[in-house]
């Protein structure tokens, strides 16, 4: 491992902001955010100084032309922006404006599905005989008239819609507007892969690829075994959780389409592929290649499913540590915009601090989901005002749309959002949790965020440095090490509600407390953790 920043690559330096696009920053006032409003905001992002957030790349979530049945992740053509977010021209001011703050653009690519009104389905399903037929899956039903397998859509009902019009049915593992690429018809692969170089000739620094596990399935579309351990109380029409995985995802034949992938990518200087992946550790890692060619960062999600204990925590980071190949680069994820927000799911505004310097202090890569930076909580949205299919259709309780409410900017009437009513209502407390207010009070979240990333940033055990958990055997406390051949740094959580007492060797001193009230020496080497208080200590000399 590398300890010098300049011989490290920039996504692994980076940390990443993930910008959902409709929920950011409107600008045309229509209540949906648009690229202009990333623009607007990307001095925010990072203006090179520590009044900014100091993020140095950002991914947006998909802008492509859609029917927004799933809010862009049903994507009628690959190459162009929705009307609704704007055209190419602000793209490309972005890209430009972008990479003139020192901040790379990683956009959403969504390789397993299109929308049912993208031009290759439309023709794909107009007959049997179309040449693009054989892009997307087609089945006869089974003799009996049956479905052919027992697959189910994630979001809810079975995974098969039957076509009248040509008389079968075809394969949508999300809603039936989004049917699924064959990934096994050479001609498709083509087109994919140059919808990646459309996007990458335009400047753009990485990809982070839609359910990337998925798009090649069991060859003959076997059955899924039933899933043992599914929740008993899952909605009758959860189809999906009631199976495993076994055919329908992390197929041994991806890898090779991965790696055809990556060899695009590779066709330009320093891009980097992300993918979104849910498997076991030995099914995700194999997501980084054999010989690391296939996915610089398979997105690692398992802190996010953790309980709020300092010993889950650990466990979570050594076993990845652990599987790890020497060449693999690790990288942490504590929100996005499928899960509830950070602070709803780990307890409170306590825990979001402790949160926010875990995430910035382990060795790899973070990514930071809009909001998180203040904080945000689970939106409260009426069950008339669901627009998350997933809500619709598996209840209201499951919808996604608490996590996509509005950038709370400032306290006029649309939180600094937007001129009109936003898409989504608006929580209800943006009047005092909003970027401008956190801005101005010294110990808020969003400063600690500031000097967190601005401290990573310019320290190279923090960027760069080895990880070693330490055996202090204090409960509710997670000690790590992260350290260079010349620099060490000691970070300190405490998950409980209560005071600690640590006893380490050495002088320390605190270069930064969670509280950001404290700039303490120990000559002892014994100090106090206030309940959910997390420190980054330094040798004193
Ligand atoms: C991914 C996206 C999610 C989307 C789904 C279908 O899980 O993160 O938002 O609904 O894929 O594209």
């Amino acid at each position: 491992m590398t300890n010098h920043k300049n011989s490290l690559h920039w996504w692994q330096r980076a940390v990443v902001y993930q910008i959902y696009p409709r929920s950011f920053k409107d600008t045309n006032a229509d209540g949906i955010g648009d690229l202009n409003g990333v623009i607007a905001r990307l001095d925010y992002l990072n203006d090179g100084t520590p009044n900014s957030l100091g993020v140095e790349a950002i991914w947006l979530s998909p802008f492509y032309p859609s029917p927004m049945v799933d809010f862009g992740y049903d994507i009628a053509d690959y190459c162009d922006i929705d009307p609704l977010f704007g055209d190419l021209a602000t793209f490309d001011r972005l890209v430009s404006e972008a990479h003139r703050r020192g901040i790379k653009l990683i956009i959403d690519w969504v390789p397993n599905h299109t929308s049912d009104q993208h031009r290759w389905f439309v023709e794909s399903r107009s007959s049997r005989d179309n040449p693009k037929r054989d892009w997307y899956i087609w089945r006869d039903p089974n003799p009996d008239g049956s479905l052919p397998n027992n697959w189910g859509s994630v979001f809810g009902g079975p995974a098969w819609t039957f076509d009248p019009g040509s008389g079968q049915y075809y394969l949508h593992q999300f809603v039936k507007e989004q049917p699924e690429l064959n990934w096994r018809n050479p001609e498709l692969r083509a087109a994919m892969f140059e919808t990646l170089r459309f996007w990458l000739k335009r400047g753009v620094d990485g990809f982070r690829m839609d359910v990337i596990g998925m798009i090649l399935k069991d060859k003959e579309l076997r059955d899924n075994p039933l899933n043992p351990n599914a929740n008993p109380n899952l909605p009758a029409n959860d189809l999906f959780g009631r199976l495993q995985t076994t055919y329908n995802m992390d197929q041994d034949e991806v890898h090779s389409a991965i790696r055809e992938i990556r060899a695009v990518l590779d066709e330009y200087d320093e891009r980097c592929g992300i993918g979104e992946l849910w498997g076991e550790l030995p099914r995700w890692v194999r997501y980084y290649g054999e010989l690391g060619d296939e996915l610089q960062l398979p997105f690692n999600f398992r802190l996010m499913r953790e309980p709020w204990q300092a010993s889950a925590m650990r466990r979570s980071v050594d076993e990845l540590e652990a599987a790890l190949p020497s060449f693999a680069w690790p990288n942490y994820v504590l929100g996005n915009h499928d899960q509830p927000r950070l602070a709803s799911r780990f307890g409170g505004q306590s825990q979001a601090r402790v949160a926010a310097m875990l995430l910035l202090t382990l060795r790899g890569t973070p990514t930071l989901y809009y909001g998180d930076e203040l904080s945000l909580e689970n939106g409260q949205i009426p069950p008339e005002k669901v627009q998350d299919p997933q809500g619709k259709n598996l209840g209201h309780e499951r919808t996604r749309d608490v996590t996509r409410t509005p950038m709370q900017w400032d306290a006029s009437p649309q939180a600094g959002f937007s001129q009109v009513e936003p898409w989504l209502p608006l929580s209800a407390d943006f009047t005092s949790r909003n970027v401008e207010t956190q801005s101005q009070k010294p110990d808020s979240l969003l400063n600690l965020y500031k000097k967190l990333i601005w401290l990573r940033g310019e320290t190279p055990a923090l960027y760069g440095g080895d990880y070693l958990a330490l055996d202090i055997g204090v409960a509710d406390c997670y000690v790590y090490q992260r350290r260079t051949a010349t620099q060490t740094r000691l970070v300190a959580l405490n998950f409980s509600a209560e005071e600690r007492q640590l006893e380490l060797a050495g002088s320390w001193k605190i270069l930064i407390s969670t509280h950001l009230d404290r700039q303490e020496k120990f000559s002892t080497g014994s100090f106090v953790l206030r309940p959910h208080e997390g420190l980054i200590l330094a040798p004193e000399q």
